[in-house]
Order: structure tokens, then sequence, then C-alpha cells
């Protein structure tokens, strides 16, 4: 893959782009790294060719640190999702910041790269972190509750009803019915003319 000729790819692309300006959307996966469904959600994604964001926790990261390398060479973005998701509100701002900077350490020690993402476990967000942390908070436009139904159909049905152009999604990568809801809701989206993007790409386009 990394042997591709770069200029027939740019070149795919810009024609790629001409021939219609794709709805973009997309995916999130958060409370990750886990063993068994981590893995299978990586597999859809490439199957489907897709890349996804994944918000993962430090004390998972520190477990399965060669599951954090593979979500890396797959392509997808990787963002923090604090140390043990405790609410970031309820804790003193050296601990609240502790909880993230322990695991922008983390990531960075295996991806090579410090991560300028963070989703703050429960979307809340310690208000003095602003002026201590200099990353982009992204919470999302779609629930899936997928960790709560763990219903293949609930959760599909939910991103389906529901999604718009420039919508991030929620989901967690730590459940099987996740994994397959994941597949049928990119099928679907795909083929009503959306295009899966990291949230990088709908933050600042
Ligand atoms: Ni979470």
């Amino acid at each position: 893959r990394i042997s591709l000729n770069q200029g027939v790819l740019t070149t795919a692309r810009i024609q790629e782009n001409a021939q219609e300006e794709k709805k973009k959307v997309a995916l999130t996966f958060d409370d990750g790294p886990h063993p068994q469904f981590t893995p299978e959600m990586l597999e859809v994604l490439q199957e489907c060719d897709v890349p996804a964001t994944f918000f993962l926790l430090g004390e998972e990261v520190e477990k399965y640190p060669e599951i954090v390398k593979q979500i890396q060479e797959d392509g997808h973005l990787i963002g923090n999702h604090s140390y043990k998701h405790e609410q970031l509100s309820k804790l003193t701002m050296e601990q609240a910041c502790a909880q993230v900077n322990r695991t922008n350490k983390l990531i960075c020690d295996i991806t090579g790269t410090y991560t300028s993402y963070v989703r703050p476990p429960f979307g809340d967000w310690h208000e003095k972190l602003d002026c201590q942390i200099n990353m982009v908070e992204v919470l999302w436009d779609v629930d899936t509750l997928d960790w709560s139904s763990q219903n293949h159909a609930g959760i599909v049905n939910k991103v389906l009803k529901n999604v718009k152009e420039n919508d991030i999604i929620l989901m967690h990568d730590g459940y099987e019915t996740s994994v397959t809801a994941a597949k049928e809701i990119i099928e679907t989206l795909q083929k009503q003319g959306y295009e899966f993007v990291t949230v990088d790409e709908i933050l600042f386009d």
C-alpha cells in the first residue's frame, strides 16, 4: 500500500471530488481499545475501506498497546478519552489534568504523536481545563446508546433516523452488536451518498 504512486492517488482523489461532493459523516468509538471487539471493528472498517476516530481510555491503552498501534497503522484518528473514565468536573483541576495528560503520554509512547483531540467522559469537560490543556474537545450529534441497548437493529435505526450531513456519531467498540451495527450503518449510509471521514475533517472543513 505504501508503494502506491502518490501522484496517481492524488489525481484519482481530485477526479472523485469533482464528480460529486459527498455528504460527510464521522463514526467515533469510545472507551477502547477492547481486546476482542476493537480488532473486529478494525476488520469491518478495513473491509469497508472507511476511516473512523477512536477515543481511547489510558488504562486500556496500557493493557493493549498493540491494538493502539493497529488503529494507527490502519489510518484511523486517535483521540483521548481520559485515563479511567471519571467525570472530570468532579475532580480537582490537578486530578482532571492528570487524567488527560497521562493518557496523552501513553498514546504518544505508542504512536509517536500527541493527539490534539479529547472527548471527556460523559461529555463533561472540567471548565477550568481549557486554560491548562490545549486540545480540541469533540462531542457528538447522534448518540447510538449502543452500550446500553446492545441491540443491532436498535443501534442501526437510531443512526438512520437521526443522521444528517456533517454529523458525528457516538458508538463504542466494546460490543459485538456495535461491530455488526457499524457495518450495516456504513453500507447503508454509503448507498445514501455519505462519505465517512475522521472528526478533524468535520470540525475544520
Ligand atoms: Ni466513554
